[in-house]
C-alpha cells in the first residue's frame, strides 16, 4: 500500500447516525417511518440518490423541484446536528491509524461522497493529515462509480492498484473494486461483502 483512501462517514467519524436521524425526520414529515435496516442502502450514496431511495421506501412520488426542497431540508437539519461535532466523535483508532500511516510514508486521501466533508474535517481538526481531499464537491458520479477513488489515486500521484480504500458501505466497496484498488471494510454489523479484509474499526489495524 503506497496510498490509502478513506471514506469519511462511518469510517473516520460517527456521522452516519446524524445522516440517519435527519432522513428519519424528513420521512416522518412525509408520513412514513424510515427504519434503520432501510438506512443501510443510503450509506456511501450521494445526497440526491439517498433521497430517491428514501422516497422509494415511502412509496412517494415527487417532482425534481420538490426533491430539491426535500434534500435541502434534510441537509439543513444535518448541518445543524454537525455544529456540535468534535474529535470525541472520531471512531476508535481512526486518528491514530492515520498518523501511523503518515509515519510509514503512506500517502493519504479522503474519498467521500459528502459535500459537507470540508466542514467535518475542520470540526475534527484532522484536515492536515490528508495529502488530498476528494469529496462530493469534486465528483459528479456517485459510488459505486469509481470516480471518487480514481481521482483520489490521481491526486496522490499513484496507480489505483497501489492504493487501499477504507469503506463502511457496500456501494463504496463496489466503487473501490471498480477503481481497481484494494479494499478494507469497516464492518461493524458483519453485513458487508467483496472486501479483501474486514475489521470493526481502524483501531484494529494499529500495530
Ligand atoms: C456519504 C454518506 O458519506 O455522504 C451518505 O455515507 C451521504 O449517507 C453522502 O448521503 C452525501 O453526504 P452529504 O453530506 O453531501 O449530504
Ligand atoms: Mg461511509
Amino acid at each position: 500500500m503506497k496510498g490509502a483512501i478513506f471514506d469519511l462517514d462511518g469510517v473516520i467519524v460517527d456521522t452516519a447516525k446524524y445522516h440517519y436521524l435527519a432522513w428519519k425526520e424528513l420521512a416522518a414529515e412525509l408520513g412514513f417511518e424510515f427504519k434503520e435496516s432501510d438506512n443501510e442502502r443510503l450509506k456511501g450514496v450521494s445526497r440526491m440518490r439517498s433521497l430517491e431511495i428514501l422516497l422509494e421506501v415511502g412509496g412517494i412520488d415527487a417532482t425534481e423541484e420538490e426533491k430539491q426542497v426535500m434534500a435541502e431540508k434534510k441537509n439543513n437539519r444535518y448541518v445543524e446536528m454537525l455544529q456540535s461535532l468534535d474529535s470525541s466523535e472520531l471512531l476508535e483508532g481512526a486518528e491514530a491509524y492515520l498518523r501511523q500511516l503518515k509515519n510509514d510514508g503512506v500517502r493519504i486521501s479522503l474519498g467521500s461522497a459528502s459535500k459537507n466533508a470540508p466542514l467535518i474535517l475542520d470540526k475534527l481538526g484532522i484536515r492536515d493529515l490528508f495529502d488530498a481531499v476528494v469529496d462530493g464537491n469534486s465528483v459528479s458520479k456517485a459510488k459505486p462509480d469509481p470516480e471518487v477513488f480514481l481521482k483520489g489515486a490521481e491526486m496522490l500521484g499513484l496507480a489505483p492498484a497501489d492504493c487501499v480504500v477504507f469503506e463502511d458501505s457496500q456501494a463504496g466497496i463496489e466503487a473501490a473494486r471498480n477503481a481497481g484498488c484494494g479494499v478494507i471494510a469497516i464492518d461493524v454489523g458483519g453485513i458487508l461483502t467483496d472486501a479483501d479484509k474486514y475489521v470493526k474499526c481502524l483501531g484494529d489495524l494499529l500495530v
